[in-house]
């Protein structure tokens, strides 16, 4: 079988990294030895075009997406399965994934306690105003009013967690000790927990001081977070999102953190990825965003590397996916996160 892939770039010296066009964690080797072909993307997505004619696997990381487009698909005959290395399928039209009868797996929690981690990290920089104390270390300042000013406790905080599934539970776990008050969201999980309790969506929005974001990208959650709703956020309130980038309208969160409505965003998701060297969140008013790589730690690429291989040989055997990875199959999408209304 011919299966694509697209990395991040190898970096020379940089040998730890596992999860890119040299190493492609393991894949190479692993294919080879089976009697596959991979093809690894050298020019980014560029590339990709010209291998949809007679591919039947691909595979890419949400970190550095093959956005497999509904036209995509439609290119690609003998294209059988979409496997996400890591979490979050939303690069790939999962609709037209279902009607082209391509299936969509994905390694489901290989990289969620790295996220919760760097949430509750988020958190922490915009409350205590890490990124402008940094900033003036860095460039030879003493301002303690300027950087004093807008630095907070996080405990007696009330911190709302739209979606809550695996990453939202495990940040509310590692919060609960930050002595906060803590509420989620959620359509499917609708109860209290022994840490967070249950609340409506315009509740979440206009009573918490940050709100962190751990949905999918659906049509329901694309751009949801607009200027109508970032409006309704508390005066001075935070936000998070180490979702997806499209959760969050680009132009209407630049305004909001302008007027100071918003007082600070983080998170490691764009829309598109890689995000243009003039992406206006690069360099809105406080912002404390990194490139996608929050869930790209060493320990979560091995699992990453694991579960991808777990995938194929499953596929290559006849064998079924291991459910909690299946996303899209037999025509239909399964998953009941990308599911919730
Ligand atoms: N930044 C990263 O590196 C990184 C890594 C992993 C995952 N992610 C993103 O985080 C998302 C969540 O991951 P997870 O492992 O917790 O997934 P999960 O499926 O365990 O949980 C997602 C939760 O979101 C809920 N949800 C769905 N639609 C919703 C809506 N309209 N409003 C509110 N909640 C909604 C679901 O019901 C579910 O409980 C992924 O889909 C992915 O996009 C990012």
């Amino acid at each position: 079988m011919k299966i694509v892939a697209l990395f991040p770039e190898y970096v020379e010296g940089e040998e730890n990294q596992i999860l890119n066009t040299k190493k492609a964690i393991g894949l190479k080797p692993f294919l080879e030895e089976k009697g596959h072909e991979l093809v690894i993307l050298t020019d980014g997505e560029a590339d990709l075009d010209k291998h949809l004619a007679d591919m039947d696997i691909v595979i890419s990381a949400p970190f550095y997406p093959a956005y497999m487009t509904k036209e995509r698909l439609e290119k690609a005959p003998n294209l059988k399965l979409a496997i996400t290395a890591g979490v979050g399928s939303d690069h790939v039209d999962l609709k037209a994934a279902s009607e082209n009868n391509v299936g969509v797996v994905e390694v489901t929690g290989s990289n969620t306690v790295s996220v919760a981690e760097h949430a509750v990290m988020d958190l922490l920089i915009l409350l205590r105003n890490y990124e402008e104390g940094h900033r003036q270390s860095v460039e030879g300042e003493w301002n303690l009013s300027r950087v004093g000013n807008d630095a907070h406790e996080l405990q007696n905080k009330t911190i709302g967690i739209f979606g809550f599934g695996r990453i939202g539970q495990l940040v509310a776990e590692r919060l609960a000790p930050f002595n906060v008050t803590i509420q989620h969201y959620d359509p499917i999980n609708q109860k209290d927990n022994e840490h967070s309790k249950f609340v409506d969506f315009e509740t979440l929005v206009s009573t918490s001081d940050a709100i962190t974001i751990h949905a999918p990208l659906t049509p329901d959650t694309d751009t949801l977070f607009n200027n109508d709703v970032l409006s309704k956020m508390k005066e001075g309130s935070y936000l998070v999102n180490t979702a997806r980038g499209k959760i969050v309208d680009t132009e209407a969160l630049v305004k909001q953190l302008e007027s100071k409505h918003i007082q600070g965003y983080a998170g490691d998701v764009w829309y598109p990825q890689p995000a243009p060297a003039d992406h206006p969140w690069r360099n809105m008013p406080r912002n404390a965003m990194t490139v996608h790589y929050s869930g790209m730690t060493l320990e979560a690429q091995q699992r990453i590397e694991e579960g991808t291989k777990d995938i194929l040989n499953r596929f290559f055997n006849n064998e079924p996916f291991q459910d909690k990875d299946v996303i899209v199959d037999g025509g239909q999408i399964t998953s009941a996160s990308y599911n919730a209304k």
